[in-house]
């Protein structure tokens, strides 16, 4: 069986000229570039702009992938698509262009949630993993707790007050001027390696607070602060280089911040095992995803974790960690192998859905 599945989040992300000017010339051109190029070009995505930047890509990219498997529409089973969290009018982008080939292969379509398909993958990764599991999941946008019990059943046991830790990875790396074209947080990681994670003392968020919830904007409020006091500027080409006399105040900051980071997580995740083995006394595993989950010192320390707490660990490899539409397509499996779908859309609508 074939899925098809549109992760609108993967697509082109860009903020401001020149790059709509660049977009006029090709969209050839914009199919070339990753969301990372753009977002250390121009340090951010704009909603409008993105949104055109998908519209402009999405036909060549579902194309493409369904070329690259030697598929055509009509080998499909399904389509599954994600629906949020997000950027609406970049997922609606999705969302359309979804209804359109659903609409024109007579095919049915599933609607599924970003976080929702973070966690799944794990089931696609380790094929003999039961629910109920406890999935801590860690990207950009969310920091959550959730005690998965079946498909589409889930309870939230912690959850960010404010910033989640990739952002907090992001905003780190961008104002220590690190270079972040493979992504901020895997270039914090990197420089990390060489500080030492003692040197600033950095308080751990939410010590006070007997819950599960998250906190990182405190901690970025407090690595501003020693950037700020250390004087080093964020120019990029004066501090990213190894010889530069910053480079070992950057890693220090850098180490510092992923260690107090990460101990928030494990406390939190601690915290949640004891809880969920309340609700659930047949608990036997703990899934980590999400981009974050990529980091190397964000596994060892959650194996420590999983090892103290007698947890089975599940870690989807990094790239099933990070944003893409494998996991969007299992699980739209999970979901339909269990009846849970939309009819196929009728194929006048999907011509006029915009
Ligand atoms: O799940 P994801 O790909 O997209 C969202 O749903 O947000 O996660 C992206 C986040 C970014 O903040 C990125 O900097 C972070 O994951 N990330 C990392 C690493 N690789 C990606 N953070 C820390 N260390 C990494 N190696
Ligand atoms: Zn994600």
């Amino acid at each position: 069986r074939i899925w098809l599945s549109l992760a609108s989040r993967r697509a082109a992300m860009i903020q401001q000229p020149p790059w709509s000017e660049a977009m006029e010339k090709s969209s050839a051109k914009l199919f070339l570039l990753k969301k990372a190029d753009l977002l250390s070009r121009f340090g951010g995505v704009a909603p409008k702009m993105a949104e055109e930047a998908h519209s402009l890509v999405i036909d060549q990219v579902v194309q493409k992938a369904l070329d690259d498997a030697k598929l055509t529409g009509k080998d499909l089973s399904a389509v599954a698509v994600t629906i949020g969290p997000g950027l609406s009018l970049c997922l609606r982008v999705g969302v359309s262009k979804a209804r359109r080939v659903a609409g024109s292969y007579d095919l049915p379509i599933i609607g599924v949630h970003h976080m929702e398909a973070h966690a799944l993958v794990a089931r696609l990764v380790e094929r003999d993993l039961q629910f109920p599991f406890l999935a801590l999941l860690i990207s950009g946008g969310h920091n959550l707790l959730v005690l998965a019990h079946d498909v589409g059943h889930y309870v939230q046991l912690g959850t960010t007050i404010d910033d989640a830790i990739g952002e907090a990875y992001d905003k780190t790396a961008r104002w220590l001027g690190l270079d972040i074209s493979k992504g901020g947080g895997a270039a914090l990681e990197e420089l990390a390696r060489e500080g030492d994670s003692h040197a600033i003392k950095f308080k751990i968020p939410m010590r006070q607070h007997k819950d599960c919830n998250f906190s990182y904007a405190g901690l970025k409020t407090q690595v501003r602060l020693a950037i700020e006091s250390k004087n080093i500027c964020a120019q990029k080409d004066s501090i990213s280089s190894a010889a530069t006399p910053h480079r070992k105040s950057q890693a220090d900051i850098a180490a510092s911040f992923q260690r107090v980071a990460v101990l928030h997580l494990e406390e939190k995740c601690e915290r949640a095992i004891e809880w969920a083995r309340g609700l659930e006394p047949s608990l036997q595993c703990l899934v980590v995803s999400g981009g974050v989950a990529s980091n190397q010192y964000v596994r060892s320390r959650l194996q420590q974790v999983s090892e103290r707490k007698h947890l089975r660990l599940v870690f989807p490899p990094p790239s099933l960690c990070t944003d893409n539409g494998v996991m969007v397509a299992w699980t739209g499996i999970e979901h339909f192998l269990l009846g849970r779908y939309d009819p196929p859309p009728p194929v006048n609508e999907a011509e006029d859905y915009v």
